[in-house]
């Protein structure tokens, strides 16, 4: 470097500093040159903490609360949410624009964001949606393999880059920050979202962090990067029983190995925001617990980002009849929370934070630290630069080059659980009798958080089925025939493939507490076909290991294909021997449902160990 380049840099670090320091005394700047005329915060050549600070200095209290407050799009028109000043604006599970598509999403964006730049200080705001197989509310999105099977591919490479599809695709309708990943780790299979987990050892969900680095790009304000969210600390994966918002009854030694390393992984990749978790740890609501989101994720973690409650979350603190009160607005906000989803009650929380601040029950230190986290994300983004949709990205929106990855994702996810010689399928000169009610059906392999919250079965989202792949894949001579009961199976077939499973579903409502068995359905149509003395192949689309230690005998060949998304075929490539199964489980498969929690290391004898897997070559 010349010795002019190096003075005129080191000058220029001087007068950053000085500037920085006379803004963050407080000192008041007059304008030094018509070029600055306009104010500071805007000036994209300064310093980030020099642009909140002087953004700040100008903001009323107002301003500030509302920076803290998230509405749901279907709660609040564009006027409302300017009006509230709103930081942040989201679509919950499901709430779409019509039309749901790239374009419907990015006008009904760009209309928030036309609204919030026209208040005087011009805060661009934030959209947020769940992103965590894809784009996954949009209709056309690419749809990955849920987390269940991410874990099983192990393949944190494959997950960056399925992280940087996700934000590309995410970022071409205008939502700049996702609700993902989750990093819970899944402790009981009973839970309803152990399909979110990337597995039962930290290991996994800190291995597979990797996909945040892939959702925020090299830079944060890259187009085509997004806010990553580390989600849900803490200790979701542990309660009791696998009860969902439930109780994590454990030390804090069991937290702090089991629950918190892939937020330590989130954090030092990085990651822009964490979302709290709607669990109790040991009886007290993590949305309320100071000891967990300052002390520890902020304090010992040095988390610098900013922090967002869960939805609604805060009208759980205490227990009780849920609702938002002053006293949980209080102890939210001074626990450490720094944006609340409070999707209809925006403006009641609006109100309720104004008058504890007013009460001095949370000090305005509280409330400009949040703000300075939140602030400095907008502008790292570069959303005051680049505030509307970058709609030249909608080009590749569920593109092949997306939907081959995603293919191959699914390929690596497959666990190959059993092999009497009857797996690969031979593509040529071959007869195969395809049966059950996750065989053709792109809703139920795609599984909840897709199209809307719980997710649906039937032909809910373009792709493939893993019938269309069996059928596409099928070579001369060979006829696939399908019915969904097995109805019409006969000997004159080589080989009958059952695929079965369950159906989709989403959070509390997907708790088992009752089992991890097959449906009467699937066990019917099984039955079926093993009676016709065919050799039979089952293959499990699920969100979680089954109980399927009774049935286990009568079937020749058994596949787990976890919740594959749109790309339905790269389970058929796995059938025939396309790709040679590398899955290996990332979760303990038990005997029965009994033996639940069943956790590597806890001394029960799995029906699969977690890490089996076989391979064609290698039996
Ligand atoms: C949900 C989930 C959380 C999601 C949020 C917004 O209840 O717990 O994972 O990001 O609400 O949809």
């Amino acid at each position: 470097m010349t010795s002019r380049l190096r003075a005129r840099r080191a000058l220029r670090a001087t007068q950053t500093a000085v500037l920085a320091g006379l803004l963050l005394s407080g000192t008041a700047l007059t304008p030094v040159a018509s070029a600055e005329r306009a104010p500071l915060y805007r000036n994209p050549r300064a310093p980030v903490p020099v642009r909140v600070a002087d953004l700040m200095k100008r903001m009323s209290l107002d301003d500030k609360i509302g920076q803290m407050t998230e509405g749901e799009r279907a709660a609040a028109t564009p006027r409302q949410a300017a009006d509230a000043r709103l930081g942040s604006v989201l679509s919950g599970g499901g709430s779409v624009p019509d039309p749901n598509s790239p374009a419907g999403w990015a006008d009904m964006i760009d209309g928030y964001q036309r609204a919030a730049l026209a208040t005087p200080l011009g805060i661009p705001t934030i959209y947020g949606a769940d992103t965590v197989h894809g784009h996954n509310n949009v209709h056309g999105a690419t749809i990955f393999p849920h987390n269940i099977g991410l874990g099983a591919a192990n393949d944190p490479r494959l997950v960056e880059r399925i992280g940087a599809v996700t934000a590309n695709e995410s970022a071409a309708t205008g939502v700049k920050w996702g609700f993902a990943p989750c990093l819970c780790v899944a402790r009981d299979d009973r839970w309803g979202r152990t399909y979110e987990s990337y597995g039962e050892l930290p290991r996994n969900a800190v291995a597979n962090s990797a996909i945040i680095n892939g959702l925020q790009g090299r830079k944060l304000d890259d187009r085509a990067s997004v806010l990553a969210t580390a989600k849900h600390f803490i200790g979701d994966g542990g309660t009791a029983g696998g009860v969902d918002q439930g109780d994590a009854r454990i030390s804090e030694r069991e937290l702090r190995e089991i629950h918190l390393p892939p937020f330590r992984a989130a954090i030092a990749r990085g990651v822009g925001s964490v979302m709290v978790s709607y669990n109790s740890w040991n009886g007290v609501k993590d949305h309320g617990n100071k000891y967990l989101i300052t002390d520890l994720l902020k304090g010992e973690l040095r988390f610098s980002g900013f922090v967002v409650s869960d939805y609604n979350g805060i009208d759980q603190i205490g227990g009780g009849t849920p609702g938002l009160t002053a006293e949980r607005v209080a102890q939210a906000i001074n626990a450490g929370i720094d944006m609340a989803m409070v999707p209809n009650d925006y403006v009641r929380f609006i109100g309720l934070l104004k008058g504890e601040v007013a009460a001095g029950h949370v000090p305005m230190s509280r409330i400009d630290d949040a703000n300075r986290r939140i602030l400095t994300k907008k502008f790292e983004l570069g959303l005051f630069e680049h505030p509307y949709t970058d709609r030249s990205l909608q080009k590749d929106f569920g593109s092949g080059a997306h939907r081959e990855l995603a293919r191959q994702a699914v390929r690596e996810s497959q666990v190959l659980l059993k092999n009497d010689g009857v797996l690969p399928l031979k593509k040529n000169g071959n007869r195969i009798f395809v049966a059950g009610k996750n065989a053709n059906d792109i809703g139920n392999q795609a599984g909840g958080w897709t199209l809307s919250w719980q997710g649906r079965s039937g032909p809910v989202i373009p792709g493939t089925t893993i019938l269309d792949g069996l059928r596409a894949g099928a070579g001369k001579n060979t006829t696939v025939t399908f019915d969904k009961a097995g109805n019409g199976i006969d000997k004159s077939y080589k080989v009958a493939v059952a695929v079965v499973g369950e159906t989709p579903y989403a959070e509390g409502k997907g708790d088992r507490p009752n089992g991890l068995g097959l449906d009467a359905e699937d066990l019917a149509t099984i039955a079926k076909l093993k009676a016709s003395g065919v050799p039979l192949v089952v293959v499990t689309v699920s969100g979680r290991v089954l109980d399927l230690g009774a049935q286990l005998p009568e079937f020749d060949g058994l596949v787990a294909a976890w919740l594959p998304g749109s790309e339905g075929a790269g389970v058929a490539d796995v059938l025939y021997g396309d790709y040679d199964p590398t899955g290996r489980l990332s979760f303990s498969w038990p005997k029965n449902s009994a033996q639940e929690p069943i956790n590597a290391g806890d001394g029960k004898q799995a029906l699969f160990p977690y890490g089996y897997g076989l391979s064609y070559r290698r039996h």
